[in-house]
């Protein structure tokens, strides 16, 4: 069997950890491939909500198996924080959860450079969730990093030092102490922790279960814009979160890759630094970020808020190889009267194009549709054929535009508030 993976279009938050919940169930497996704890994938069902870092989001289905994958930045710390929760919750995770051995580790120190990296660059900053993700991006490409199997090394201490070692200095080198606290501490507590769980070759138990016809779900962090190589450079995450993060974050051959979803919500968002062509900074943008409840399931940072941008959806379908899409939050716009879609962008020198210019920090005016709003709750719908006339209008205007079908539209956080749209097979 193929890997399915489904990855987000824009700059994450989404709604990834609500669409793999309803879709686990129609899976053997479900695998993360990239990022860390700054992502926050938010599930809701049965009157509670769920916010999951690190752990895969086929977590609450009992007979799924979930995988965090080698691509995938792991603090012992915060992963263990998440499984006593869900063990308070009544879900038993470490029974259906296996661990790459060749996930990297992120060490309390990787969060201290993260901080001073990101006070030095002022009011450059990323904005990043300070969660210690590029920091310990930059040792694994560095060939320095600590890595889940190495835990269970008789000299995993010695090896801790030296890398703290070096942190220690690149914290001086930014003028300040590193300051760790009591979290060394905790660290070793979580690592013991760690050793007893299920720790894997992932790339081999992927490569398994797919001869033996198991379906697997691979499951996206953060978003295309994020991506370090095509998102809005430098303000990215520091993985590949495009579908060919699944290649390497997992241990998949691009052959074995089948259905990509592509999820994307009915606005956009953005929360961090960088360029946001559609962003809104007027009440409208605040209307949003209200009916939404746009605040970030990681920091609580407020999300900025704007109309969809379709040269960036077209930009990530392209470059992930979407065969279906997933529109989420729909919901959010019942009060507009009018809808706008930014179907183009006016460049400096008077060119519009519907393509991603170099660099999104040059004025760019987008150029906007404008669409009825449908001023139905659509939260109350249970059934796509009572969907309203004004928000079909909206879902095949977009289906044009973006030529692949939108297979689910998502009216509500629940698992239940989701409708399933009869498609015809892409690609
Ligand atoms: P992820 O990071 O892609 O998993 O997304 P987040 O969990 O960070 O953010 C999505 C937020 O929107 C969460 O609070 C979800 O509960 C919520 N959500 C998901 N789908 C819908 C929807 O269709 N309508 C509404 N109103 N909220 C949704
Ligand atoms: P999910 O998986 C939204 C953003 C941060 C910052 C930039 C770099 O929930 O969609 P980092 O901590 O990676 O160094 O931050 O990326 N960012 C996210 N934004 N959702 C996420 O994850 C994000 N993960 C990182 O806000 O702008
Ligand atoms: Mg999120």
């Amino acid at each position: 069997m193929a890997v399915d993976i489904l990855i987000g279009l824009q700059w994450g938050d989404e709604g990834k950890g609500k669409i793999v919940d309803v879709l686990a169930p129609t899976y053997d497996i479900v695998a993360r491939f990239q990022g860390g704890p700054n992502a926050g994938h938010t599930l809701e069902f049965e009157g509670t909500k769920h916010v999951l870092h690190q752990i895969p989001s086929g977590i609450f289905h009992p007979n799924i198996k979930n995988i965090i994958g080698n691509g995938v930045v792991l603090d012992p710390i915060v992963f263990r924080n998440e499984m006593l929760k869900l063990q308070e919750r009544g879900v038993d995770a470490a029974r259906n959860l296996f661990i790459s051995k060749k996930a990297q580790l992120i060490i309390p120190s990787h969060r201290n450079i993260d901080r001073v990296s990101e006070e030095a660059l002022g009011k450059a900053k990323i904005g990043s969730t300070l969660k210690g993700i590029g920091p310990t991006y930059q040792d694994k490409i560095g060939r320095v990093g600590l890595r889940v199997g190495d835990i269970v090394a008789p000299d995993f201490k010695d090896r801790y030092n030296r890398l703290l070692d070096r942190h220690r200095k690149m914290v001086e080198f930014y003028g300040q102490q590193l300051d760790l606290g009591n979290e060394e501490a905790v660290f070793f507590e979580a690592i013991e922790y760690l050793r007893t769980l299920k720790l894997v070759d992932s790339e081999y138990m992927i490569n398994e279960a797919m001869k033996n016809g198991e379906r697997i779900l691979a499951e996206g962090a953060q978003g295309a814009l994020l991506d370090v190589d095509f998102g809005t450079y430098p303000f990215v995450t520091s993985s590949t979160t495009l579908v060919a993060g699944a290649c390497t974050g997992l241990g998949v051959a691009p052959r074995h890759i089948g259905e990509v979803y592509g999820i994307f919500k009915a606005y956009c968002t953005r929360v961090g630094s960088g360029p946001f062509p559609t962003e809104l900074h007027d009440q409208v943008g605040e209307n949003i970020r209200q009916a939404g409840k746009e605040f970030g399931s990681t920091t609580g940072r407020p999300r900025r808020c704007g109309w969809v941008d379709l040269p960036a959806l077209k930009y990530s379908i392209m470059l992930n190889g979407v065969t279906q899409l997933n529109m989420m939050k729909a919901d959010v716009l019942t009060e507009f009267d009018t809808i706008q879609v930014c179907t183009h962008y006016k460049l400096a020198s008077g060119e519009v194009t519907d393509q991603l210019p170099h660099s999104l920090e040059e004025p760019i005016e987008p150029v906007y549709v404008d669409l009825p709003g449908w001023k139905v709750d659509l939260n109350l719908i249970e059934s796509v054929e009572d969907l309203p006339e004004a928000f079909m209008k909206y879902i095949t205007f977009l289906e044009e535009q973006l030529q692949v079908p939108i297979s689910i539209v998502s009216v509500g956080p629940d698992r239940k508030s989701t409708l399933r749209r009869e498609i015809e097979k892409v690609g």
